[in-house]
């Protein structure tokens, strides 16, 4: 487990100043470019996944980097997987919810139809930062009365204190600055 931590964590790169001033960029670019720290990456959140939770029935992916990583998950679980996005790309009936940005306001939203009532999803992401995002996806999943067994992220900014914005929904990451 520490190695493959330590593995992912040195495929992490900070750009300060993106994107914008006073902002630390945490760049997961390099973990996709390496074979080896994005399969130790999915191993470790698949472990976490056998470890702690019972039946997962979908995973649900965040625009955009969520993409990136929820369904190597969902092969590895052997369940599906499915989109939230941001407003406006997905055809056919949808449900949003609004939520707030650092500045202004941004709209997530899914297919009508991609989760059932009473499914249990988890919830991936890249990076947790204020948490809006997650909250967001979150509250779809509460409007389409499905069960959201947690979130997942690569990467949790502490200090922005998202894990409080999530309560009661636990939220597991591998890395924390
Ligand atoms: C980033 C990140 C998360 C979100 C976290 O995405 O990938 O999805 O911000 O921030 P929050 O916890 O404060 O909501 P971004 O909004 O940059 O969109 P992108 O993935 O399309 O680049």
């Amino acid at each position: 487990w520490e190695a493959k931590l330590q593995l992912v964590q040195r495929h992490v790169r900070a750009f300060p100043d993106f994107p914008k001033k006073g902002i630390l960029f945490r760049d997961i670019c390099p973990i996709l470019k390496d074979a080896a720290a994005l399969k130790a990456v999915i191993d470790l959140f698949e472990e976490h996944v056998r470890n702690n939770l019972q039946h997962v029935d979908l995973i649900v992916g965040l625009d955009a980097r969520g993409f990136l990583f929820g369904p190597l998950l969902a092969q590895r679980l052997g369940v599906g997987f499915v989109l939230v996005r941001k407003k406006g790309k997905l055809p056919g009936a949808t449900v949003s919810v609004s939520y707030d940005l650092e500045y202004g306001k941004a709209e997530a939203e899914i297919q009508e139809d991609a989760v059932a009532p009473g499914q249990r999803v988890l919830l991936v992401d890249d990076l947790l930062a204020t948490g809006g995002t997650l909250h967001a996806a979150a509250e779809l999943m509460r409007k389409q009365q499905a069960e959201v067994l947690g979130c997942m992220v690569v990467i949790e900014l502490k200090e922005l204190n998202g894990i409080d914005k999530l309560k009661p929904h636990r939220v597991f990451s591998l890395l924390q600055y």
